[in-house]
């Protein structure tokens, strides 16, 4: 359990308080602080400390300084930053709880409080003794003199939706089996009002979902497919928003086993996109968006066991297109393919898939953002490249040119389930392209959705990229 998030209205001596400010203006908080403290902070920043802690024995008094820059989303970013850093302060003062005080002008506690909170989070349970393990901070309060509870509140569910998908991220496959995920789904559902209906194996044999049935053939775990669905009586939407989501729970690359050493290492995070959909219909539910919203997941692992496909093989997909497989680690488009087809039932309004789908993408952007790309209108692409500024999960956006689709010519089937030697990220997204009919996105998160290095409060491993971005689109959809 991470810190738990609260809004007070009033304060008391003993409160360990962290009051947030401008270096440049210190009025207001000087009014906390004895006159020597005032002096030794305003010292402190002339010399170009980030904060000072004065210690008063039965209480702490942080005092964070944050420049006033001029972009709006660089100064949320830094202030998300400088929260996370101020860990270290709690960890070596022992302080488990504390209250924060906003006087910055620009009212950057929320984005303070939301860096403390996700940097706080750690994956505990697997240790003999997860407590120890666990972040220093148990309670973060938030005083509202300058904001509503309710963005509180609203803080409070965005960090536990980026965690959950953090924790199922960090899962190991050891539990974590597409049963398990489906499971997880219920558990999210129940929790937070959300109607889930799993297909199991047969199901999903008997609606014939080719391309997922393909990459489980050599697994000695069955497939699931999750429909997750938040449908609110006053929704804005007539047809659905559906989020998609790639439920690889361990990517082996199968019979075209990985090649490069240590890729596998961190193939548990496969089912990254399958993390966002949990995260985010958690969140959706919880904030209780007046959107209807359906979350879809094929999951299973791929390995190359028992009777696994093999490169050569033509698959009958769900759609009814043919797909020869040149290689079965290009896995995850077999199986967001029919999920893709399946949407088209539902007549979507929009239909935005998430997916640690190639190496490619991850090479383009590294850790720092997603590729994107899709036919949705230029309209949504940009307020969806707007949620990414805000909440700086940043994307770039590449081209769907036709030549790119002809790459994936067969000489024996409809397509390959690969392009050639560049353009991999592209080629990819053309393939999910084919099986679209509906306003759409697509999302490669291959580069950030697992970190091997510690990156501030996106923290190391599982980050639940994905989640934050989803959840400020659809709230101002
Ligand atoms: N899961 C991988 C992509 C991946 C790579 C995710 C690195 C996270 C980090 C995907 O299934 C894959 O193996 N893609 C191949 C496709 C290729 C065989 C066409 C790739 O990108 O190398
Ligand atoms: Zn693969
Ligand atoms: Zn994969």
């Amino acid at each position: 359990m991470n810190c738990k998030i609260s809004s007070v209205r009033s304060l008391k001596s003993t409160d360990n308080l962290l009051i947030i400010t401008n270096n440049n203006n210190l009025k207001e908080t000087s009014e906390f602080l004895a006159e020597n403290e005032s002096a030794v902070l305003k010292n402190l920043f002339t010399n170009g400390a980030r904060y000072a802690v004065f210690n008063r024995g039965n209480a702490v008094v942080v005092v964070l300084g944050l420049p006033s820059t001029k972009a709006p989303n660089n100064r949320k970013e830094k202030a998300r930053k400088e929260g996370c850093d101020l860990l270290d302060v709690f960890k070596n003062y022992f302080i488990s709880e504390i209250t924060i005080l906003d006087h910055s002008k620009e009212r950057l506690a929320l984005d303070v409080a939301e860096g403390i909170a996700l940097g706080n989070y750690k994956f505990v349970k697997y240790y003999k003794d997860p407590s120890k393990k666990a972040g220093p901070l148990k309670k973060l309060k938030i005083h509202t003199s300058a904001l509503k509870s309710a963005e509180v509140k609203y803080l409070a569910i965005v960090v536990e939706a980026t965690c959950k998908a953090r924790d199922l991220i960090n899962e190991p496959l050891s539990y974590l089996t597409a049963v398990q995920l489906s499971k997880e789904y219920k558990k999210i559902g129940k929790e937070a009002g959300l109607k889930v209906e799993v297909f199991d194996k047969k199901k999903i044999q008997s609606l014939k979902m080719g391309g997922l049935l393909a990459v489980n053939k050599g697994s000695f775990d069955p497939p699931t497919f999750s429909i997750i669905e938040w449908k609110p009586a006053k929704a804005k939407n007539k047809k659905p928003i559906i989020l998609v989501g790639k439920g690889v729970v361990y990517d082996t690359g199968g019979l075209s086993l990985k090649p490069t050493a240590n890729s596998m290492d961190f193939m548990k995070s496969d089912m990254g996109g399958a993390a966002v959909i949990g995260g985010t219909m958690l969140g959706v539910a919880k904030c209780k968006l007046p959107l209807h919203i359906i979350g879809l997941v094929p999951s299973t692992d791929n390995r190359p066991g028992n009777n696994a496909y093999v490169p050569g093989d033509v698959i009958k997909m769900y759609s009814g297109s043919t797909v020869e497989v040149l290689n079965t680690d290009a896995e995850g488009r077999m199986l967001l393919a029919d999920a893709l087809h399946f949407a088209k039932k539902f007549k979507p309004e929009l239909v935005i898939d998430f997916a640690t789908l190639t190496g490619s993408a991850a090479r383009a952007v590294g850790p720092h953002g997603f590729v994107m790309m899709g036919n949705a209108d230029d309209a949504i692409k940009a307020k969806v490249k707007e949620s990414g500024f805000r909440v700086h999960e940043r994307m770039v956006e590449l081209p769907m040119w036709e030549e790119y689709g002809e790459m994936l010519k067969s000489d024996i089937a409809d397509m390959k389930n690969i392009g050639g030697s560049y353009a991999g990220a592209i080629t990819a997204g053309k393939f999910l392209e084919h099986f679209t009919d509906f306003p759409w996105l697509h999302f490669d998160i291959a580069g950030s959705a697992f970190l091997q290095q510690q990156d501030s409060y996106r923290g190391k491993n599982g980050t639940g990229v994905g989640v934050r971005l989803m959840l400020d689109f659809l709230s101002n959809y």
